[in-house]
């Protein structure tokens, strides 16, 4: 916590309250009301938590007025152009980018990690073939804390460790043997001859009658989609994952709740509901239907992939994407992919009305991302899994940064009570 002397005054009724400002390295101040009840006997009202700092942090700093996104510094398009997944995710864990030594070893031991055991197997029978694979993923991250019981300990720093490398080389195991599970195909065990992307996409393709070649194309691309979803300062699926941990739950079942959080379509979902959006639209004269419905308060439907809670300029992220989809369908020899120009149009039209304009509604990290991923051969219900395999890493590593934080404390928010006071029991002949 930045030390400082600036503070803000609260006057209720006749007496006033000076509560501690404190300023960070980067982004808006915060007014410190930790003493507020206890003092002046009121809460604060935050539904939603649109102007509540959570934590402090250290990891990733978003602007969302200037659609500026860091991790640990770094600014995401240098990442993604740069960098590779298990690089940032040596960043996010540890602070700084690796040298060649330390990124070999970081590298190696998540490689040796990619196995699950294999009595986790059974797990994936008890569900029927058509539930999606992000049911899936929760029942199976929870379950591996029936499994690796020496990594459970958080009060033991090797454990943290331990679990948390786990979980990096793990998840995308357990996506590709519920995306397996889900189409009947045989699971496929990871390699160790192959990098992150690569293999995750060996496992989900790979077939037993023929040797799979990784086209280099789609694992570029694959890493790609890992490094732009990484870690998001306090979305939700993280905030879900650090209220679960604060309890001191093990780590498995605290990124099984984040998983589950992400799963909903204002969150993760959005990427598989922004695909059967523009499917749905089908052709560009149908944009301006869908448009309206948008605008209309009267009807639910949103512009799925638009709009963001922090963003309120291009989401940095969507702008890699957009580019990396031109790539990507132009590598695969994909002419004139009519989704992807119906998303172009969409985007035009709805960034020219003046609602969203308005409202400051940019397409998002889930506009673009659902069209790369259904061109590299995944089905929508795979799009919110590959979500998760990548943010795992931000969960984990925001995780063990909070663990770490002294302040540590179960998170226990209140409420503003509109219920019946006190009153009493009526017996059932007297209703
Ligand atoms: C992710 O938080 C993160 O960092 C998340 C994420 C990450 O990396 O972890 O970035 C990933 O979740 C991206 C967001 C994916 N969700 C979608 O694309 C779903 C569609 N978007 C919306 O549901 C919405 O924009 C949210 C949920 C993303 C943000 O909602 P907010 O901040 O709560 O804003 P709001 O719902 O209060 O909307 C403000 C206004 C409302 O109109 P008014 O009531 O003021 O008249 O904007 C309107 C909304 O109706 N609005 C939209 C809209 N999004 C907001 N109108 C039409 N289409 C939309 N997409």
């Amino acid at each position: 916590m930045t030390d400082t002397t600036k503070s803000a005054t609260l006057t209720i009724g006749d007496k006033t309250y000076e509560l501690p400002i404190y300023s960070p390295t980067a982004g808006p101040d915060v007014v410190d009301i930790r003493k507020l009840y206890g003092t002046a006997g009121v809460f604060t009202y935050d539904p939603g938590f649109t102007s509540t700092a959570s934590c402090d942090s250290t990891i990733t700093f978003i602007d969302g007025d200037k659609g500026i996104l860091l991790h640990r510094g770094y600014p995401i398009d240098q990442l993604a152009e740069k960098s590779h997944y298990l690089e940032v995710c040596y960043l996010l864990m540890n602070g700084e980018l690796p040298d060649a030594a330390a990124l070999e070893d970081f590298e190696t031991r998540i490689t040796r990690h990619t196995m699950v055991h294999e009595q986790m197997h059974n797990f994936f029978r008890g569900f029927r073939r058509d539930a999606h694979p992000m049911a899936t993923m929760v029942g199976v991250v929870g379950a591996m804390s029936a499994f690796y019981h020496d990594s459970t300990d958080i009060n033991d720093e090797w454990q943290r460790e331990v679990a948390a490398m786990r979980l990096i080389a793990k998840v995308p195991t357990i996506a590709a043997m519920a995306y397996k599970y889900s189409i009947g195909q045989p699971f496929v065990y990871p390699r160790n001859d192959l990098d992150y992307a690569s293999n995750f996409l060996h496992m989900c393709f790979s077939v037993p009658a023929e040797e799979y070649h990784v086209d280099p194309i789609l694992s570029r691309a694959m890493d790609r989609i890992f490094t732009l979803h990484a870690d998001h300062e306090q979305n939700a699926s993280t905030s879900t994952v650090r209220l679960a941990s604060s309890s001191g739950a093990n780590p498995f079942a605290c990124i099984a709740a984040g998983i589950a959080c992400l799963w909903g379509p204002a969150h993760g979902g959005a990427n598989q509901a922004c695909l059967e959006m523009l499917k749905e639209i089908g052709t560009p004269d149908r944009i301006p239907e869908f448009i309206g419905r948008a605008k209309d308060k009267n009807d639910p439907f949103r512009l799925m992939g638009f709009g963001h809670r922090v963003y309120k300029n291009f989401d940095p992220r969507a702008t890699v994407m957009k580019q990396s989809a031109d790539e990507v369908l132009d590598l695969l020899g994909i002419e004139d992919n009519p989704i992807l120009q119906v998303a172009k149009e969409l985007e035009r039209q709805a960034l020219e009305d003046p609602y969203f304009a308005d409202k400051k509604l940019f397409p998002n990290v889930d506009f673009y991302s659902g069209i790369i991923l259904e061109a590299m051969g995944f089905p929508t219900s795979m799009f919110t899994p590959i979500f998760a395999v990548s943010r795992t890493v931000g969960w984990v590593s925001q995780w063990k940064e909070m663990i770490a934080d002294p302040q540590n404390k179960i998170g226990r928010p209140r409420q503003l009570y509109l219920g019946e006071t006190q009153r009493d029991y009526v017996d059932i002949e007297k209703r």
